[in-house]
Parts: C-alpha cells; sequence; structure tokens
C-alpha cells in the first residue's frame, strides 16, 4: 500500500497553549485533524466555562485561513470546582473534565491533592455524563517514577471506576501494560488515549548517545515490554484505545535546561507517527478506526465525513521549528518519518 485515504482524524489530547505558541503550533495539528480535546493546564488553568469558551475563541481566531478545525474544550479540576460549574461546562459543550493529580506534570499545581476530595464533582459529572479525564500517575515521592502509573491504577484509578460505575472515563496517555490490560479488562465506558512516543519509544531513547531532554515527557517512556504492550492495544482493534498525541511544545530553552520541562511535540507529523508505527506492525488497515472512529464513538460525536491521504515516503523533519521569539525541537528532529499527509 502507497497511500492510506482515512476518515479524518481527531487527536484525543492535545495541548495548544495560547498567544505566540498557540499560533506557532496550531495549523500543525489543523492540517491533519478535523478536531482536537484541547487540554486545559494553561498559566492559569482554565477552571470555568467561560474561561475555557474564552480560550476556544482564541483557537479559532489563531487558525489559519482555511483551516476545517474544530477544537472540543476540557475543564481543569480542582478540589474547588462546584456542581455549578460542571452544570455549565456540560451546557457549554465542553466535552470532558481533566483531573491532574497536583504536581504530576507541567502547569498541575492547581491540580487534585486527595482525589477523595472530588468525589462529589465526580458524582455530578456521572449525573451529566460528562467524561472524566484522568492523568494517571501518583506523585508520591516514595514511588519510584516508572510505576507512578501503576500504582495511581491500584490506589485510585480502580476504585475510583468501580465507585462511578457510570462515569465515562480516559487513561490519557496510557503506558504500561498493567494500564493496557486495566482498560481492556474494564467495565463499558473506560477507555485509553495512546501517543506517538509511547508507541515508537522505550525509556531507552532518554539515554541514546547522552541525555536527550526532547524525550523527556509525563508520563515517562517506559520499558520496551511496556511499549509494545501499548503497540499491540494501539493496533488490536479494540475501541477503548484511540489516538491522543499529547503534543506539548515548550521552548528549546525550557527543554535543554538544568531542570528541563515534560512534554514532547509531535502535531507536525502528528498522524505520520502513527501510521509509520502501525505500518512497521502491519497494520495499516487498523490506523482508521484507532485515529478517527474510536475517539468520536467514546465522546459521542459524530464520526468525521472528510478524508485525509497520507503517501509512503520519508518526510524530513527540520532541526526545530519557529515558536514565537523562540524555537521549538519537535520529535524526530533532522529524521525523518516514513508517512506524509498527500496533498
Ligand atoms: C504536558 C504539558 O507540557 O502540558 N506534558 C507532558 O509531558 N505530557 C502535560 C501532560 O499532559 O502531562
Ligand atoms: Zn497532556
Amino acid at each position: 500500500m502507497e497511500t492510506l485515504t482515512l476518515t479524518r482524524p481527531d487527536d484525543c489530547h492535545l495541548h495548544l497553549r495560547d498567544g505566540p505558541a498557540l499560533a506557532a503550533v496550531l495549523g500543525d495539528t489543523a492540517r491533519r485533524f478535523a478536531r482536537a480535546v484541547v487540554m486545559p493546564n494553561l498559566s492559569p488553568p482554565l477552571t470555568t466555562v467561560d474561561a475555557a469558551l474564552a480560550y476556544r475563541d482564541r483557537i479559532l481566531e489563531a487558525l489559519p485561513m482555511g483551516a476545517d478545525f474544530t477544537p472540543l474544550m476540557t475543564l481543569y479540576l480542582t478540589e474547588a470546582t462546584s456542581a455549578r460549574q460542571l452544570t455549565a461546562a456540560k451546557a457549554g459543550g465542553v466535552v470532558g473534565v481533566k483531573l491532574y493529580p497536583a504536581g504530576a506534570t507541567t502547569h498541575s499545581d492547581a491540580g487534585v491533592g486527595r482525589v477523595e476530595a472530588v468525589y462529589s464533582a465526580l458524582e455530578t459529572m456521572q449525573a451529566l455524563d460528562l467524561p472524566l479525564l484522568v492523568h494517571g500517575e501518583v506523585t508520591d515521592p516514595a514511588v519510584d517514577v516508572f510505576d507512578r502509573e501503576a500504582v495511581f491504577i491500584d490506589r485510585h484509578l480502580a476504585p475510583l471506576v468501580a465507585r462511578f460505575p457510570q462515569l465515562r472515563v480516559v487513561l490519557e496517555h496510557v503506558t504500561t501494560r498493567e494500564g493496557v490490560d486495566f482498560v481492556r479488562d474494564a467495565r463499558p465506558g473506560v477507555a485509553a488515549s495512546i501517543t506517538p512516543q509511547h508507541l515508537s519509544m522505550n525509556r531507552s531513547a532518554l539515554f541514546e548517545g547522552g541525555l536527550r531532554p526532547h524525550h523527556y515527557c509525563l508520563p515517562i517512556l517506559k520499558r520496551e515490554p511496556h511499549r509494545a504492550a501499548v503497540l499491540e492495544a494501539a493496533i488490536s482493534g479494540d475501541a477503548r484505545f484511540f489516538l491522543g498525541t499529547d503534543s506539548a511544545p515548550h521552548a528549546r530553552g525550557d527543554k535543554q535546561s538544568a531542570c528541563g520541562c515534560a512534554g514532547i511535540y509531535s502535531a507536525h507529523a502528528g498522524i505520520e507517527f502513527y501510521a509509520e508505527a502501525f505500518d512497521q506492525a502491519g497494520a495499516l488497515d487498523r490506523l482508521e478506526a484507532f485515529a478517527a472512529h474510536h475517539g468520536a464513538d467514546f465522546y459521542l460525536l459524530p464520526r468525521n465525513t472528510g478524508t485525509l491521504t497520507l503517501r509512503r515516503g520519508a518526510m524530513a523533519v527540520p532541526e526545530s521549528l519557529p515558536f514565537g521569539d523562540d524555537r521549538l525541537i519537535p520529535l524526530r528532529a533532522g529524521g525523518d518519518v516514513a508517512w506524509q499527509v498527500a496533498d
């Protein structure tokens, strides 16, 4: 197969930032994806529907001319999120509410300290049928960073999914065999998004010839058997697993630093990385469902009507991209990706 035409895909986990950074990255996503679930971890975080809808307007204003792209907005869950806010969010078209354990990742300080503290918000979300999107890592410093997802599932996610049996839940950016197994065996209404980096790299990529800050994201890359389990889930055809790039741009200087930020920018080849990984696994025929059907179905949205055509052939990735006054180092910088957008 030399070309592949898909229903236009959706990116079910995306960081777009704001201001000049937003303007710099948005075109990469809009060129490929019809819609994206946009994460609310701005500074300050989007804790109200008014803030989320104002951000939506800024995204729409920043779109390149002629782009056909719909941002799907999310709310940032705090221990103070009220039932009134959640009801307004649902009415305002917000598609999900993101739980960041406080301190787990970029701009998560306002997140949730004890998961039990948001049980009443979860009760309301369950009643509203408003999905919970989870950054599934404990922040307990006693837990090894490579074990934080598996421990979160045992300590918090499994009890939560049992306690709120109708709540739709996404384990965002699943990275472990334990995470994949949990989602595959869970009750209906539990799903996971999968990033390109967790499909194609294991933790050795953090140390390939030296310390590689541009391969650092959270949850961190895991051992090879976990990567294999995540890939196996993605290509399995199981509708619980769908595409979410977690493309998370940070300026070069913030990554190449004594205390570098977590986040990998992948939107410049946001569908191409998946095509490459599915192709290598002999599963190109499963890409469309993973990229364009499973996410839409989970979010109870109509599937997209347009198409996107990909073609086999090496696409060179620049060493860096413009990013406001700074530069952005994209995933696979200076290398190439085996598939590209045809038109
Ligand atoms: C994300 C970011 O930079 O906003 N970083 C990351 O490593 N994935 C936050 C997140 O999704 O955890
Ligand atoms: Zn993210």
